[in-house]
């Protein structure tokens, strides 16, 4: 995917704020500071048109992004952040909803966890809330410059097996990382496939 032109529309928290044109859309789910942001990122090749943070906590409204002119990244914030007050998480549960729910345009979800972790409990409810409401996931398994060459199949698995449900038995995990942009070509061919 050649990339030629990305930039921010919005940053909404309700869905009178979404853009109202009809092109498709694929939005980024995940942990807080899994890497989201850095995904976007390295995916159109801008440092910094995405906010990245090392603290957790980044990204607190949907941030719609418009990439050649042509299709919509949503930034979405992350779960999983344990200093947050009970009041922001029922925030952040309701503007979830309301998009996941509601947004006619989404045409793939961009689950992203932590190839070096197992993951979570609230990483498979994303999973399946997204794949309850029929949206596809592709679930990308990021940071894998961190892990040994040696390590990666047994990390890939792990990240697969945590997926396997009743209701799906073929969870699609892809192995990055926004260091070194390995397997980027390869992501933007199945993303694409969502996008026409
Ligand atoms: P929130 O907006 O807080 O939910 O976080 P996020 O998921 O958007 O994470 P973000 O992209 O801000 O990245 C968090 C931290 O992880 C930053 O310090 C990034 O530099 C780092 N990071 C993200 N992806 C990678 C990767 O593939 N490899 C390495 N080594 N670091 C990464
Ligand atoms: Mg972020």
């Amino acid at each position: 995917m050649k990339v030629n032109s990305a930039d921010i529309v919005i940053s909404a928290v309700s869905s009178k704020q979404y853009p109202s044109d009809s092109i498709p859309e694929i939005a980024l789910a995940g942990r807080s500071n899994v890497g989201k942001s850095s995904f976007i990122n390295k995916m159109i090749n801008r440092k910094n048109l995405v906010r990245t943070s090392s603290k957790p906590g980044k990204t607190r409204t949907l941030n719609f992004y418009i990439i050649n002119d042509a299709f919509h990244f949503v930034d979405v914030p992350g779960y999983g952040y344990a200093k947050v007050s009970k009041t922001e998480q029922a925030k952040w549960g309701q503007m979830m909803e309301e998009y996941f729910q509601t947004r006619e345009q989404l045409k793939l979800v961009v689950l992203i966890v932590d190839i070096r972790h197992k993951p979570t409990e609230e990483d498979v409810q994303m999973f399946n809330f997204a794949s309850y409401l029929e949206h596809p996931v592709l679930i990308v398994a990021t940071k894998l410059d961190k892990i040994a060459k040696n390590k990666r199949d047994q990390h890939i698995r792990q990240v697969r097996n945590a997926f396997i449900t009743e209701y799906n038995d073929q969870p699609n995990v892809m192995p990055f990382s926004a260091e070194t942009a390995e397997n980027k070509e390869e992501i933007w061919a199945v993303m694409e496939k969502y996008l026409k």
